[in-house]
């Protein structure tokens, strides 16, 4: 086989192993890329042991959104106190990786001055160390209660915030 070792030298045909090696860069590191991405984005979805297009896994998809619209709408709405306890009290009562502290009027002055519009944009979409507030257990109104709830503990003077139409 050295006449295809010497042709990859002379930048002649390339040899079987330059054109394997090519050929994994090209299709198979994106393919695997790919698919673990996507079942990275999947993962946390009930696995149905269906192919895609099955009506089962369609009324599976169907479901998890009705349920999470079901959640919002039916029942109270949970106080800030609550939602406090529930998500934010974990960090924000020891100040884990440089969270405000709850009640530290010092800590929060200077984020309150800000606005309640920046506070809650920073707690559903996250800011820093703290990763998204919004779209788990609490909806974007319980949050805000949380915010406040928050922010008037350490000196703040917001005002509750109000009850979305939907939410009703
Ligand atoms: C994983 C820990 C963690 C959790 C859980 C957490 N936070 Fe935070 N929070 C932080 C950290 C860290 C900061 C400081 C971020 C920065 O300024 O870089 C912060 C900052 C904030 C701020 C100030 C944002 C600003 O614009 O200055 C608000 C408001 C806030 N959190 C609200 C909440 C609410 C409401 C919850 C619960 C629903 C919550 N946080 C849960 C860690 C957390």
């Amino acid at each position: 086989m050295s006449a295809h070792h010497e042709e990859a030298h002379t930048g002649g045909k390339k040899s079987i192993p330059q054109i394997l090696f090519w050929f994994v860069l090209v299709f198979a590191v994106p393919y695997f890329v790919v698919t673990s991405v996507i079942s990275l984005g999947f993962s946390d979805s009930k696995s149905v042991p269906y192919p895609a297009s099955h009506p089962e896994v369609t009324a599976k998809r169907i479901e998890k959104v009705g349920s999470v619209e079901m959640k919002a709408v039916d029942r109270e709405p949970k106080s800030g106190e609550e939602v406090y306890a529930a998500q934010c009290a974990a960090c924000h009562t020891a100040g884990v990786a440089g969270a405000p502290k709850f009640g530290d009027a010092g800590a929060w002055a200077a984020r309150i001055k800000n606005g309640y519009e920046t506070l809650l944009t920073s707690a559903l979409k996250g800011k820093g160390a703290m990763g998204a507030q919004g779209g788990g257990a609490f909806n974007d109104f319980e949050i805000g209660r949380a915010v406040v709830h928050m922010a008037n503990a350490a000196g703040g003077k917001l005002p509750e915030p109000k009850k979305p139409e939907a939410a009703k």
